[in-house]
């Protein structure tokens, strides 16, 4: 397979360095109005990756190593050491911004280590690391998505949940990347995507890009997921992850484990793709995951009118937990891994 013809599904880009600042997609205004907001200073950026303007685990960590960039404007530094201590402020505001997905820290971590072995080139240094954050997620995006289609046999159906496109990294995609790169492969011949209440990535976002790239795509209402799988109409879920744990259990978007269990009743295999900076190899398990709560307001109106009758509560955490018995395989850009459990993650961390 030439993965040159990848390129012909994959046009959408959220994010762009300008060297003046970061434009992002704004992803809140999707599908029907396309424009991006100019983040000009690091504390921009974490206001974007709150209030989900740029969102998708891999795109908050480029998001945020381009914020760290733009927080060295107020830092006069002789050395990284010190541009270090000066930065720290700002790249702790940038970490607090959203807690569950792993590829936030890990962005920052390579940004510090960055700084700790630069000298007076600390700026232009700590620049290249972004542009290698952004780059490198590309490049393994693209490789995980030949390895993840390798799975799926010709003439498959696959069910996807939220957006993990272009939309959530620098570009392609995880586990949308899978899917690009199995239609682009013949293997893929019916692709369905929830609607991922409440904040809907699945129906105003992924099924948007999939439109943008020619790859036709059929929305279902999030809890028609299991009523599909009886009608076997798909063999694969494919999802992503914000955080993969060191026993394979897998953080992702709230609606994730449920589809995993109903997968597992009706003999449909779930695959989880993600690149290896979600891997956080540091906690154990997935019950150690901060699981993030967002505003009940997201539950108890839609487009900013009131749904539901006054004085009702409503609980949002926006992501759950998957435990790795239930997932047949992760797919990183380092490889493919069956029936994820502690020890076989602990031989694809050490390589
Ligand atoms: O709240 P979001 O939209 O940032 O959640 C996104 C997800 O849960 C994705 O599945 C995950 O980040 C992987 S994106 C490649």
């Amino acid at each position: 397979m030439n993965t040159l013809d990848y390129d012909r599904y994959d046009h959408v880009r959220p994010l762009r360095w300008t060297s003046e600042a970061l434009e992002l997609l704004d992803q809140r205004a999707l599908p029907f109005v396309v424009t991006t907001v100019a983040c000009r200073s690091s504390d921009a950026v974490a206001v974007a990756i709150r209030d989900l303007i740029v969102r998708g685990a891999p795109a908050i960590g480029i998001a945020a190593a381009w914020g760290a960039v733009l927080a060295t404007r107020d830092v006069q530094a002789g050395s990284g050491a010190e541009a270090a201590q000066a930065l720290e402020p700002a790249l702790e505001r940038l970490n607090a911004a959203r807690p569950t997905a792993v590829n936030l820290a890990w962005a920052l971590a390579r940004m510090r280590a960055v700084l700790g072995g630069a000298g007076a080139d600390w700026r232009q240094r700590l620049e290249r690391e972004a542009r290698a954050i952004e780059v490198e997620d590309l490049s393994a995006n693209r490789a995980m998505g030949h390895l993840g289609a390798g799975l799926i046999s010709p003439g498959s159906g696959v069910l996807t949940h939220c957006n993990t496109g272009s939309l959530a990294t620098s570009g392609f995609g995880t586990a949308l990347g899978v899917i690009r790169a199995g239609v682009a492969e013949g293997r893929i011949q019916r692709v369905f995507a929830t609607e991922t209440r409440p904040w809907n990535q699945g129906a105003r976002l992924t099924v948007w890009e999939l439109q943008q790239d020619g790859i036709d795509a059929t929305l279902i209402a999030d809890s028609a997921a299991a009523h599909l799988m009886q009608t076997g109409q798909v063999q694969w879920v494919v999802v992503g992850a914000d955080r993969i744990c060191a026993n394979g259990d897998v953080a992702n978007k709230i609606g994730t484990c449920q589809l995993a269990i109903v997968a597992r009743h009706c003999g449909v295999k779930f695959m989880v793709v993600a690149p290896a900076s979600t891997v956080d190899m540091a906690t154990a398990e997935g019950a150690l995951i901060e699981i993030e709560e967002r505003d009940p307001a997201e539950l108890l109106s839609a487009r900013g009118e009131r749904t539901v009758a006054a004085g009702v509560r409503a609980w949002n955490p926006v992501f759950d937990v998957t435990p790795h018995g239930l997932i047949d395989a992760i797919v990183t850009e380092n490889g493919v891994l069956a029936r994820p459990d502690a020890a076989r993650m602990r031989a694809l961390a050490d390589g």
